[in-house]
């Protein structure tokens, strides 16, 4: 059976087949109004969202289905003490599909590995955001007809910034894509990312400090919010909190064909003065989000029972009672998991959330 728990969890082909239907459904909307009927998407959303657990509902809704679920932790069992593995038992009784939202990393993966039915991982900590991404795709290419050879643009938390670190990885699939880092020394991407990633599988990255010294190089700009909700600690949050603000004066230099992405919500770091912009494709993007949700739940149910459509085998990974997963935000560290890791380069990391050991 095939989940969907980190972009790399598809094939090039698969990513493609995702897209290519996202845009097949956008020209042929009537033709998917009934595919899914009589089937339900659980929604179990750990933590606040708007337009993720929206964009699953009416991408459910759209394809003829219906969906089920709770939108924070303290309506569901949770609250009692129940663990994500027993929440999965539960729920495949009651649905055939379920996109899960947890602020601890790891936690859909572990639901995957309990689950008869199809898992989508809408957002695990500061970990992955799948299906973020296979929105940032569709919209890359609905506006500049390609993904191969860009120059894409990350600019903001690339600490904290899940989208960013799975479109990265994403994109580590297609060819001749340049990435610009634009980052504050405290909101830098993490070096996993950047050595297991960017570098092994040849993806050349630079890292600049001024989003005016790269702007006019890239076809697409990624703005990301800085994830308050994620820094443990305040004073630091403030520091950093203004760090970019993309607006008018600045587009003047970009390319006149460049994009501009954010996976929303926005908070100061793109100035409305931008929205008019016809190179500004927020809002689209969210639109996108909705069609390739609809695609995703669709192929993932005619996989289901295709072994072609297997998830990928992980030989690295090894298992190791005496090792323990020390980030605190680790599904690991909260709930009794199978003790699972992998090595790259002679570093140990954690298998849920890729944490040096
Ligand atoms: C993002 C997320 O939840 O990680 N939002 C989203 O899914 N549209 C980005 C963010 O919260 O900043």
């Amino acid at each position: 059976m095939k989940h969907l728990i980190d972009p790399t969890d598809f094939t090039k082909e698969e990513l493609d087949q995702v897209v290519a239907l996202g845009l097949e459904i956008i020209n042929n909307r009537e033709k998917y109004r009934e595919v899914l009927k009589f089937h339900k998407l659980a929604t179990l959303f750990y933590e606040p969202s708007t337009r993720t657990r929206l964009s699953f509902t009416a991408a459910m809704m759209e394809l003829g289905g219906n969906v089920l679920g709770f939108s924070d932790a303290a309506s569901s069992s949770v609250s009692k003490g129940e663990t994500v593995a027993d929440t999965i038992r539960v729920v495949e009784n009651f649905a055939d599909i379920a996109a899960m939202r947890h602020p601890l990393e790891g936690a859909p993966l572990v639901a995957s590995m309990h689950s008869r039915i199809p898992i989508i991982n809408a957002g695990d900590g500061s970990h992955a955001h799948p299906t973020q991404t296979l929105t940032d795709l569709l919209t890359i290419t609905r506006e500049l007809g390609h993904i191969d050879g860009i120059t894409i643009g990350f600019c903001g938390d690339l600490k904290f910034g899940r989208t960013v670190h799975s479109l990265i990885k994403a994109l580590s699939r297609y060819k001749d894509v340049k990435v610009v880092l634009i980052a504050p020394d405290e909101l830098k991407l993490p070096s996993y990312i950047k050595t297991d990633v960017c570098e092994k599988l040849g993806i050349p990255y630079r890292e600049v400090r001024n989003l005016e010294d790269a702007i006019g190089d890239l076809d697409v700009l990624y703005m990301t919010r800085v994830q308050r909700e994620r820094f443990l600690d305040e004073e630091e949050y403030e520091r950093v909190k203004d760090s970019f603000v993309l607006d008018a004066a600045k587009m003047k230099l970009a390319k006149p064909t460049m994009a501009v992405l954010h996976p929303l919500p926005r908070v100061n770091e793109i100035a409305t003065d931008v929205d008019p912009d016809p190179r500004a494709a927020y809002f689209r993007q969210t639109e996108n989000g909705k069609f390739v949700r609809m695609a995703l739940q669709y192929l993932l149910l005619q996989w289901q029972d295709d072994p072609q459509h297997a998830m990928p085998e992980h030989p690295e990974y090894f298992r190791d009672e005496k090792l323990r997963c020390t980030n605190v935000k680790c599904i690991s560290t909260h709930e009794k998991v199978d003790p699972l890791f992998h090595e790259e380069n002679g570093v140990v990391r954690c298998v849920y959330c890729d944490h040096k050991i």
